[in-house]
């Protein structure tokens, strides 16, 4: 079939024009964080506004196109309906709307990882030196200089990431962690709060409603990376001892160093792989979590991350793995749009985590049948501004999927 090139008919007209996303100045400033000239900060202004512009403005019309000439035509095409996202897929890729939508979409992750890239470069002497002042008193940092990271965290650099979250270039390298803090915040247009922290303080508002009053004391956060969300446990439960632990000594360096700029002195930022936390004399915790960390590890992987977050947790205790929510049972249209990191975004295991029923998983890491739970968790977002809803920037939004497992108080 022929690239679909006209506009679909009928297009509604797009939604009021959104105010423009938060400025990238308006990001938490601290120690460790690098330094942007003006022309720094428009390019991620830029991309910001991209995203903003993409998901406002350009989807709506992808919806009406996929509606009023895609689905139509496959069906007339296939001879039945659709049935599952990758022939829907494949048909979308053949319209005109998707393929802008889509192709300025991974633009936009591009523009951000490089304008990370030459920002963080162009300073990287300055920023290493920093979080070496920072982490050299004080007992926030462990690495361990014969660890090997899992071999797809080498091999496969997540949202299009320069050398991932493991990559060094030079002696006490901390450049993935400051170019995460400094692009994240453009990709989510600010959406996630100054300090990029709107996983930590939805899991910090779920706890508060369904475990009221409850202080854990031994916190576990499996892949933290730059600790943005584990600090805001850290602040919520202050007299926790608090362990992160993550394969990137990027991230931690600069983590590490972050958390000390910003006066948090409960965590302790450990390397080593979740699948396995060396972790035998720090166990057991009362909670333990994983936010946003499962879509970038195999299938494999999670089980073994399922096993050791049952392995490691006290009696009484909770685990708390946080996700974008599964999209499987969803229109096909909407599968379509959640499943795009997974194939335009070097996203390699986002897919098949969507489709991976994790509430079977928990069960077989040891959680009781009747221990699991399949939950949401939501934090007060930014904006919108009174008046103005937001459509949903799919794969990007702040409405999460959580599966929790407890284990019973010993008899
Ligand atoms: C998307 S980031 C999320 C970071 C953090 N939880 C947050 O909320 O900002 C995923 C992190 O998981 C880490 N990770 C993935 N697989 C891992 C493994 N097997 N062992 C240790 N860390 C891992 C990566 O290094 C990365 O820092």
């Amino acid at each position: 079939m022929a690239a679909e090139l006209e506009s679909p008919v009928g297009t509604p007209a797009p939604p009021p024009a959104s105010t423009l996303p938060r400025p990238w100045h308006t990001i938490l400033k601290h120690a460790a964080l690098p330094t942007l000239t003006h022309d720094e900060q428009t390019r991620f202004n830029v991309v910001a506004a991209m995203n903003r512009f993409l998901a406002q403005q350009l989807l709506p019309r992808v919806e009406a196109a996929a509606k009023q000439s895609v689905e139509p035509a496959l069906e007339a095409e296939l001879g039945r309906p659709p049935t599952d996202r990758h022939e829907y897929r494949r048909a979308l890729e053949r319209n005109l709307t998707w393929r802008i939508w889509s192709r300025m979409r991974r633009a936009t992750m591009e523009m951000r990882q490089q304008a990370g890239q030459l920002t963080v470069l162009r300073q990287l002497p300055g920023l290493v030196n920093t979080c070496r002042a920072l982490n050299a008193t004080g007992d926030q940092l462990h690495l361990d200089r014969a660890f090997s990271p899992p071999r797809y965290l080498q091999s496969l650099p997540a949202h299009l990431m320069p050398g991932g979250y493991v990559g060094e270039r030079v002696t006490d390298d901390v450049a993935a962690g400051a170019s995460y803090e400094i692009g994240i915040y453009a990709t989510l247009g600010g959406q996630s709060g100054p300090a990029s922290d709107r996983a930590g303080r939805a899991t910090v508002a779920w706890l508060a409603e369904h475990r009221p009053g409850w202080q854990p004391r031994r916190i576990l956060d499996l892949g933290c990376g730059m600790g943005a969300n584990t600090l805001v446990l850290a602040r919520a439960f202050p007299e926790a001892d608090i362990v992160a632990i993550d394969a990137g000594a990027p991230m931690l360096r600069y983590g590490a160093a972050r958390a000390r700029a910003l006066g948090v002195d409960n965590v302790r930022f450990i390397q080593g792989d979740i699948e396995q936390p060396p972790l035998a004399a720090e166990a057991p915790f009362d909670l333990i979590v994983s936010l946003m960390v499962l879509h970038e590890t195999s299938r494999p992987a999670v089980q073994r991350i399922f096993a050791a977050s049952f392995q490691q947790l006290a009696p009484g205790g909770l685990a708390f793995h946080l996700e974008q929510p599964p999209y499987r049972d969803k229109p096909l249209l909407e599968q379509c749009l959640r499943d795009w990191d997974g194939r335009y975004n070097n996203e390699a295991f986002w897919s098949s985590l969507h489709d991976t029923d994790l509430v079977a998983c928990m069960r077989e890491a040891g959680f009781a049948a009747e221990a699991v739970r399949e939950t949401t968790a939501n934090a007060v977002p930014v904006e919108p501004p009174p008046g103005q809803t937001l459509q949903e920037d799919y794969g990007r939004g702040g409405a999460w999927y959580v599966v929790t497992g407890e284990k019973p108080l010993a008899d």
